[in-house]
């Protein structure tokens, strides 16, 4: 039988497009907020949703609940085999069906759980993180049909967001249904909605909970306020000491690198400004290429701190504060060595002799691409097609520190990083959206990907 016609999958893709575009609005509505509790029937009743979708597609899905490494019950993961030819190379198809939390709906001007379609682009949480992935899957699988000459692996996971607690003991319970030799992870975006891009590389996150104390309790402000900084001020000058004068992070040990495979094209600071909303005055920290900055040089976020609200606040000094810090680490250094340089570093700068203590919460390592991979080539030539430009190579700031540890345990599986975001998405922020158009072409890309792994 004749290879199927890069027309005529597209022609297939275009016929199925709006079911595409209904299942990913049907996926928003479940509110599938990993956050609100991994094991919960929210998560069970997605993952069902994901499976059955599969089972659509002739793929032979079900939802197993994974343990967690102390036993407890953990995520509802979606696994799932379409065995076409026992000599034909295995392709596994990941994304997540879990998805960010909304912490302030009335910061959306649409409602975040009900898909709703403007301009061009799909709005709703998970439209693109990664709702989105599990559309590209399922319209590529439909537009190839009978005419898929690949074997198809399935995971869906249901924790991502989470940090993917219970991957490790699932991976080692599960190693059948993961072995593959090209595994196609769809939960990274493109350069923009119109140029496409293969992830070259993701950056590892760390969490260091940060404790700083200087009282046994707290005391009157006007009575000791001058020699007694309080612990909320003396935590800022910490967090402001692992900075140089130019922004960039200053901390022995903590290590940076250049974006993977060279870089073709720099990020436009224009752009990067626009999408990340950032005020007209504010001017970038750190030196060196933007894109490196990004993607390949450590970042430290203060993602939670521990102070009295404004609100029905009083005059003393505070005597103990805790934050947390996220550390995006750069992808080939290991994050519990990154995290080790951070706690050595704020435990022997604390100021004004603060008792400071660190201990780390949280490790997921990040990646780089092998851009010899066969795959790599195969999956770049599907892009130029698809969307008719050149991709153009992109690392990311974000992490998928699964992939690391598939890639310990399966060290001949190629990976492609792929996905549906891109600039305009806000993922993980309010407005989350998807470009329909760009969408359609990942669907496209995703199915030419497959037809020619099949040689
Ligand atoms: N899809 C993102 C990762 C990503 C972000 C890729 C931006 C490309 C661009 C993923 O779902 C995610 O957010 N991961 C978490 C992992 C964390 C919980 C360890 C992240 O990066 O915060
Ligand atoms: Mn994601």
């Amino acid at each position: 039988m004749a290879a199927l016609s890069k027309e005529e999958l597209r022609s297939r893709v275009d016929a199925d497009f709006d079911r595409v575009v209904d299942l990913l609005s049907r996926k928003v509505a479940l509110k599938s907020v990993s956050a609100e509790g991994i094991t919960g029937e929210h998560m069970r009743r997605s993952a069902q949703f994901v499976a059955d979708e599969l089972k659509e597609r002739g793929v032979d899905a079900k939802v197993v609940q994974s343990k967690n490494p102390d036993g407890t019950p953990g995520a509802f993961e979606v696994v799932g085999s379409k065995i076409v030819d026992s000599d034909a190379p295995t392709v596994l198809l990941y994304a997540h069906h879990d998805v960010q939390p909304v912490p302030d709906a009335s910061a959306w001007d649409t409602d975040p759980f009900v898909a709703t379609e403007i301009d061009g682009r799909l709005y709703g949480r998970g439209a693109t993180d990664d709702s989105g992935g599990i559309a590209i899957h399922s319209g590529a699988l439909h537009a190839l049909g009978d005419d898929l000459k690949v074997n198809i692996k399935v995971f869906i996971e249901g924790e991502e967001e989470m940090g993917s607690p219970s991957f490790i003991p699932f991976i080692e319970a599960h190693q059948d249904e993961f072995d593959s030799d090209v595994i196609i992870v769809a939960d990274s975006g493109n350069w923009s909605a119109e140029i496409p891009s293969l992830t070259t590389s993701l950056r590892g996150n760390t969490d260091l909970d940060v404790t700083v104390k200087a009282l046994e309790h707290p005391v009157h402000s006007g009575q000791f306020g001058g020699p007694i900084l309080d612990t909320n001020t003396l935590s800022s000058m910490l967090i402001a000491s692992m900075y140089d004068e130019n922004g960039s992070l200053n901390i022995p040990g903590l290590e940076g690198g250049d974006p993977v495979g060279g870089l073709q094209r720099d990020l436009d600071e224009a752009s990067v400004r626009a999408d990340s909303s950032v005020v007209d005055s504010y001017r970038f920290a750190g030196t060196g290429s933007l894109a490196s900055r990004l993607w390949t040089k450590p970042s430290i976020s203060v993602i939670g701190f521990d102070a009295h609200p404004v609100e029905g606040s009083f005059n003393v000094i505070a005597n103990e504060t805790r934050f947390r810090i996220s550390i995006r680490t750069a992808p080939n250094q290991r994050p519990e060595a990154a995290a080790k340089a951070v706690a050595d570093f704020l435990t022997s700068h604390a100021p004004f002799g603060a008792e400071v203590s660190a201990s780390m919460v949280d490790a997921g390592m990040g990646w780089s691409m092998d851009p010899n991979a066969e795959a790599t080539q195969d999956a770049l030539e599907s892009m130029r097609e698809a969307f008719g430009v050149d991709p153009i190579n992109k690392g990311e700031g974000g992490s998928i520190p699964f992939i690391p540890e598939l890639q310990r345990i399966f060290p001949d599986a190629q990976v492609l990083v792929t996905g549906p975001e891109d600039p305009k998405g806000n993922a993980h922020s309010p407005n989350e959206s998807v470009d329909l158009t760009s969408l359609k072409n990942n669907v496209l890309t995703e199915a030419l990907i497959l037809t020619k792994l099949a040689r």
